[in-house]
C-alpha cells in the first residue's frame, strides 16, 4: 500500500494469502496488543461472516477483505453509530475511485443498482460499558464478475467492476477508504454523531421509500423517514405510528 495518506489507520498491515475470516485474525492481533488504525486484509477467505450469522463470499483475489481495529472509548451502545460512520467513509471512497451510482441501504449495506457491492460487520469488546475495542469488517466486492458468483448471489449481488465495466484497483479503495474513515472518525470524536448522520442521510436510498422489516415482535411496514440521535431508523406506517428500528435487516419495497 503505497502512497497512504493518513496518520494513523493502515499504517500497520497484515496481509494474508488465504484465512477464515480476516476478523478472527484481528481479535488474536488486538490479544497480542496491536495498536489501533491496524489492519488485515486477506487475498481470500474461507469462512468469512457476514452479518446476523450470515456468509459472506470472499473469492481469492476478487475483492477487499479487510478487518480494522478500533479503540474508540465510547460507550457500547454507540456501536451503530460507528456503523454508519463507517457506511459513508465507504460510499464516498467508492465514489471517489469509480464512477459508479453507489448509496447506503439501512444500516450499512452498500448498493448499486438495488444491488449489493459491499457490506460492513462491527464486532466489539466492552467493558464497564465502555468499548474496549471494535473490528470493523469490511467486504467490499471489486472484481468479481458474473461468473464468480453461485446461483443464490446473482441476482442480489454485484461489484465494482460489473457496474463500471472496468477492473478496479483495490489498493486506490483501500487508500481511499482508510482516508474518509480517518477523516470522518476524528470528526465523530470531537463533534459527536450529529455531523456523520447529515452525510449518511445524504447518502442514503432508503429515507422516504417504503420498507418491511421483521422483528421478534412481528412485521414492521411503513416509509422510512429519518435517522435519530442514536442511528436507529424511524419508519412512520400508514396509521401515523412512528416506529424505531433499532438493528437487523430492512427490505425495500
Ligand atoms: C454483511 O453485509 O453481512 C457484512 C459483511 C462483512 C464482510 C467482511 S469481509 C472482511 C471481514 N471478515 C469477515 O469475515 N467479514 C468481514
Amino acid at each position: 500500500l503505497n502512497g497512504m495518506r493518513t496518520k494513523v489507520l493502515g499504517h500497520k498491515v497484515h496481509i494474508y494469502d488465504e484465512v477464515d475470516s480476516t476478523q478472527t485474525i484481528a481479535h488474536q492481533l488486538v490479544a497480542s496488543g496491536a495498536p489501533e488504525g491496524t489492519i488485515v486484509l486477506a487475498e481470500k477467505q474461507n469462512a468469512g461472516r457476514g452479518r446476523m450469522g450470515r456468509k459472506w463470499h470472499s473469492p481469492a483475489g476478487k475483492g477487499i477483505w479487510m478487518s480494522l481495529i478500533l479503540t474508540p472509548r465510547i460507550p457500547v451502545y454507540f456501536m451503530p453509530q460507528l456503523t454508519l460512520l463507517s457506511a459513508v467513509a465507504l460510499c464516498r471512497s467508492i465514489q471517489k475511485v469509480c464512477q459508479v451510482e453507489i448509496g447506503i441501504k439501512w444500516p450499512n449495506d452498500l448498493l448499486i443498482h438495488g444491488k449489493k457491492v459491499s457490506g460492513i460487520l462491527l464486532e466489539s469488546s466492552g467493558e464497564d460499558e465502555r468499548l474496549k475495542y471494535v473490528i470493523a469488517g469490511i467486504g467490499i466486492s471489486v472484481n468479481l464478475l458474473d461468473e464468480d458468483y453461485p446461483e443464490e448471489l446473482k441476482h442480489i449481488a454485484t461489484s465494482l467492476a460489473i457496474e463500471s465495466g472496468a477492473l478496479v484497483s483495490r489498493e486506490r479503495i483501500v487508500q481511499a477508504f482508510l482516508f474518509e474513515f480517518e477523516e470522518l472518525y476524528a470528526l465523530y470524536l470531537e463533534k459527536g454523531f450529529a455531523p456523520i448522520r447529515l452525510l449518511w442521510e445524504a447518502l442514503s436510498v432508503t429515507l422516504k421509500r417504503p420498507i418491511r422489516t421483521n422483528t421478534p415482535t412481528g412485521v414492521i411496514e411503513g416509509i422510512a423517514d429519518s435517522l435519530d440521535d442514536s442511528g436507529a431508523l424511524t419508519v412512520i406506517t400508514p396509521s401515523g405510528e412512528h416506529l424505531k428500528i433499532y438493528s437487523g435487516d430492512i427490505e425495500l419495497r
